[in-house]
């Protein structure tokens, strides 16, 4: 037997602005992003756009074009902005993958070239998946829309779109070669995106920051107004946070079997599925954090009170904390939701792997889950939120 070895070490940079209209004629930020000093080639890029964001901002188009004519000696937008359907179907089939890869190929977009995404997590998944399977890898620039994805899912490094009823079964790990978070195209989101986004960073500061944690709840009141100072102060902390995990755990693409980060999302997951993606992810993620929370408590691992800290916090900030997707069964009889925990081992194989709780800021991996006392820890959510439904009519 003989072999050879080497190690192969590939460093990447990861890079997130944040900055207020960044297609704003005067401001330079993007241009000075995608254009390297020293660098004479003119780039080409092409601009995926986010349906609704073009409905909610319908000067938008005609911005990136004129922004990209100021820069034509350097940049050249390709054909006016792709504008595809946001929203999770933009991920439930290849199609958008195979419309964006067959613009690369018509523009003869190189690995020297931008694919830039403009949208929510799921349109920016789905762009990432193509940006990075198009020769291997065009560069990838996100412009993220959502408070969700500034602060998570735009940050990060994963692209990804659902098959065989799975989420992020078809993906890939790909630094984007730079995120840009523009504060100011959350105005045209609803109340209901605007919120969704908040789960993430309560999420990132339980497990691993009580002071986080503790600012959320000194700043739930006028996180639930949407307060645009406030909710930028938490996107960029949230933001912070996830990219110093990324940076720091040892396992950015997530060759073991741990994923941190994804406290609360085993149930989260399959909700979202059983909803047929009614539920939003940052919606499923808040059932699915209560979820857990409750169970820690139940085994005796996180203290009563501060459980019911975190979960009033959820409620503050208006979240929902029970689906009655969580009692759909199947021909067993069996919640389906449980299947959700065989999903997310099998999605990264090896042993199951559960982030709980032992105090606020303290997470902590389990590697099983007791069945009867998860029946019993939605029992009390459906109590819980049977409870809130008698008050809430009582005293409207
Ligand atoms: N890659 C990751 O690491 C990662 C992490 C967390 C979540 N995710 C994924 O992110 C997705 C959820 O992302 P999301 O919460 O951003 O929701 P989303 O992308 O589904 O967007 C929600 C809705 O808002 C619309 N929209 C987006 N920006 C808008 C704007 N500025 N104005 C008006 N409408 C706008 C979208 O079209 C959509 O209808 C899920 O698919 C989830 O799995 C990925
Ligand atoms: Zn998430």
């Amino acid at each position: 037997m003989s072999m050879i070895q080497r190690t192969i070490q590939v460093g990447f940079e990861l890079r997130v602005y944040f900055t207020e209209g960044v297609f704003a004629p005067a401001n330079p930020l993007l241009k000075e992003v995608l254009i390297r000093e020293g660098d004479e080639r003119v780039h080409k890029v092409l601009v995926v756009l986010d349906e609704a964001l073009a409905q909610g901002r319908p000067e938008l188009v005609q911005d990136i074009e004129a922004y990209f004519a100021t820069a034509s000696e350097r940049l050249k937008l390709v054909c006016p902005p792709m504008i595809i359907e946001g929203g999770e179907r933009t991920k439930n089939s290849y199609f958008h993958v195979s419309e964006i890869h067959s613009h690369i190929d018509r523009y003869h977009i190189d690995r020297h070239s931008y694919v830039i995404a403009v949208g929510g997590g799921a349109l920016l998944d789905m762009a990432g998946l193509a940006a990075s399977t198009a020769h291997r890898g065009v560069r990838h620039v996100r412009i993220p829309t959502t408070t969700l994805s500034q602060a998570d899912s735009g940050v990060g490094v994963k692209n990804g779109i659902n098959a065989f009823g799975k989420k992020n079964f078809i993906g890939t790990f790909t630094p984007p070669y730079a995120v840009v978070n523009d504060f100011e195209m959350l105005e045209s989101l609803s109340p209901r995106d605007k919120r969704a986004g908040y789960v993430e960073a309560v999420k990132v500061a339980l497990i691993r920051n009580k002071e986080f944690f503790e600012e959320i709840e000194r700043d739930a009141k006028l996180l639930g107004e949407f307060e645009p100072k406030v909710m930028q102060h938490l996107i960029r902390r949230c933001a912070e946070l996830h990219l110093n995990h990324i940076a720091t755990s040892g396992d950015p693409f997530e060759f073991g079997s741990a994923r941190p980060l994804d406290f609360g999302h085993w149930a989260a997951h399959k909700l979202e599925q059983l909803s047929e993606y009614k539920i939003r992810h940052g919606e499923a993620v808040a059932v699915g954090i209560a979820l857990d929370v409750i169970y820690s408590r139940k085994m005796g691992l996180l203290e009563a009170p501060a459980a019911e800290r975190i979960l009033s916090l959820l409620e503050t900030l208006g979240f929902e904390l029970f689906a009655n997707e969580l009692l759909h069964v199947d021909s067993d009889h069996s919640l389906i939701i449980l299947n959700g925990l065989e999903e997310f081992r099998e999605h990264l194989g090896g042993e199951l792997t559960i982030t709980l709780l032992k105090g606020i800021g303290h997470g902590f991996e389990a590697h099983e889950m007791s069945l009867p006392k998860v029946v019993e820890a939605i029992h009390e959510l459906q109590e819980r939120h049977n409870e809130r439904a008698k008050v809430y009519q009582v005293f409207g």
